[in-house]
Formats: structure tokens, sequence, C-alpha cells
């Protein structure tokens, strides 16, 4: 049986899905099971990794499990949601596990490199057949515009002219899927991107040409994108270290090899993510 955290989630919704689709046994985590929608084949268990009591019952009887954590950077002295599942696991005896990470994990000296290296140490270092998922930004990242969009067509967004080379994380969640269903994945640490680099300007244009609309960007200058982050709560270390990640690197901009060499076919484009999505920004 494998557990999916994360279930309700961008990447463990679609890896529910495609595990429960091929038959596999699932346990979908979730710390709302009553809400949670999944296919038939999927059992809803409840899990919160802030009470890591609650997460033996979730874990065991597990073979294999895919671990996320949605515990922001900084908001805790380390990462105790990423230690926590990783101890969990380790208590039922899972041997296969699945981790999403982030590209780049590890790599610098700043908060957010040392956060990941030791969420991603968690995991190494538990004696587990191990696989890390390191991808660069997420598609469904867009749907942050599906409120605004609901208003008119104008949308405020903040580095509107950064490229990433974004990923579709049904992407992610089919290699997730291989890496849980077989040992040939295990000890690797794969860096994910999709198959083009594009801004945000050019993603809400392509969304626009999806949903039939005339889309525009109302920019957000970098000072106000700053003051935002520290409105809603960023710690000043983190938000420091996003502005330096986001306006000095164009690493997510690389469109990178390893999906296309994994899965033998192209990365999802964004055009194909958003038609596919188009009913998430109806009203
Ligand atoms: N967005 C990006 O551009 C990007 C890029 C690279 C990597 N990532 C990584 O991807 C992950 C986010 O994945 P996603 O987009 O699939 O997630 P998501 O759609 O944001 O969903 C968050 C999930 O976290 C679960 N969750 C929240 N609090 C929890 C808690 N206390 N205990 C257990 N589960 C909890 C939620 O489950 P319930 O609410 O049902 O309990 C939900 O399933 C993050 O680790 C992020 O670092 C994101």
């Amino acid at each position: 049986m494998i557990l999916v955290t994360g279930a309700t989630g961008h990447v463990g919704g679609e890896l529910v899905r495609r595990l429960t689709a091929a038959g596999e046994p699932v346990r979908a985590m979730t710390r709302r099971p009553a809400e949670a929608r999944l296919p038939d084949g999927a059992e809803a268990v409840h899990g919160d990794a802030d009470d890591p009591a609650s997460l033996d019952a979730a874990f065991a009887g597990a073979d294999g499990a895919f671990l996320m954590s949605a515990q922001g950077v900084g908001t805790a002295p380390g990462p105790t949601h990423d230690l926590a599942l990783a101890r969990a696991a380790a208590r039922a005896g899972v041997r296969r596990l699945v981790k999403l990470s982030v590209l780049d994990a590890g790599a610098g000296t700043d908060v957010i490199a040392r956060w990941h290296a030791d969420a991603e140490a968690a995991v190494t270092d538990g004696g587990f057949a191990w696989t890390l998922l390191r991808p660069g930004r997420f598609m469904s990242n867009a749907l942050q515009w599906a409120g605004q969009l609901r208003a008119g067509d104008e949308v405020s967004i903040p580095f509107a002219d950064r490229p990433a080379a974004s990923i579709d994380p049904a992407d992610v969640a089919e290699i997730a899927a291989r890496a849980l269903t077989t040992d040939e994945h295990a000890g690797s640490a794969y860096e994910l991107s999709g198959p083009e680099s594009l801004t945000p300007t050019e993603e809400l244009a392509i969304l626009g040409r999806a949903l039939g609309r005339d889309l525009r960007v109302r920019p957000v200058p970098d000072d106000a994108a700053r003051t935002g982050m520290e409105r809603y709560g960023f710690p000043l270390e983190v938000v420091d270290a996003i502005m330096r990640r986001t306006l000095e690197s164009d690493r997510g901009a690389e469109v990178l090899p390893t999906l296309p060499k994994l899965l033998g076919r192209p990365a999802r484009t964004f055009e194909e993510w958003a038609r596919a999505h188009r009913a998430e920004f109806a009203g």
C-alpha cells in the first residue's frame, strides 16, 4: 500500500488518481478526510504534520510513501513537518520514499537553501530507498490569478517579466508514481522543469487564449512585491532570499532534459495545462 501525503494538493491529487487508475492500493492523507473528494480505490486517512502522533495510523502498513510539506520556509526553526513525516515513515517501516522537494534544494547558503537541505536530509539519512523530486515553478501557481479573473480581465502580478520553465504538477506526479512502484529510481535526485521558458505575462496571455479572453497584466513594482510578502507574514530573511533568487538568478528559466528522459515524451506545455484547468477559472 502506498501512502500519499498532500493528497488533496496539486501533485498529491494527481498522484492519487494515477496510482488508483493503475490498481495500486492507495491511502490518501489529509487533515479533513470527510471533505476529501477521492477516486474509487483510495482510502482517506487523517494525518496532520503539526501533530506527529496523528501520523502513525496514516503510515501503518505502507510500503511506500509520497512525502510533501506545506510548511512555509522560516515559519519554524527548521522543517519540522518533513522531520515528523520521515520519522513516522521510519517507525512504520516504510521502504520506498519519494519526497517532493524544490529545484536547487540545498544549493547555496541562504535560509531557503538551509531549510530544504535539512528537509531532504530527513529522507536521505533515514535508511529508506529514497527518490528526491526537485521541480521548479508549478504551472498551477497561475491559479492564484483565479480570484482576480472572476472580477475582471486585469491581474496584478509580481515579477511579471521574470521567466521560468514552469512544470505541470501532473508531470511531477507521473514521475512520483514510477518511483513509488519500481526500484529503478532509488537513490536519485531529479531536477525537473517544464518544456519552455515563459514569463508570467506570457503565461497570462496563453491562459487568456484558453479562456477566450483578452487578459492584461498590471505589473506589481518589486518594492511593492517585497512589502506584500512582509505584510503576509513572511520572515524578513525569507523575503530577502526570495527577492535575491527571483531578481538575480535565471536558474528557474532553464529547460532541463530530465523529464523527457524519464517519461520518454515531452513535458506538458502551459497551453495544455491552461486548457485542462479552464473550469477552475470560471465563476
Ligand atoms: N508551487 C511551486 O511553484 C512549487 C515549486 C517547487 C516545489 N514546490 C513544493 O511543492 C509543495 C506543494 O505541493 P502542491 O502544490 O502539490 O501542494 P498544494 O496544492 O499547495 O497542497 C497543500 C497540501 O498540503 C497539505 N497540508 C497542509 N498542511 C498540512 C499539515 N499540517 N499536515 C499535513 N498535510 C498538510 C494539504 O492537505 P489538507 O489541507 O487536505 O490537509 C494539501 O494537500 C511544497 O512543498 C513546495 O515547496 C512548489
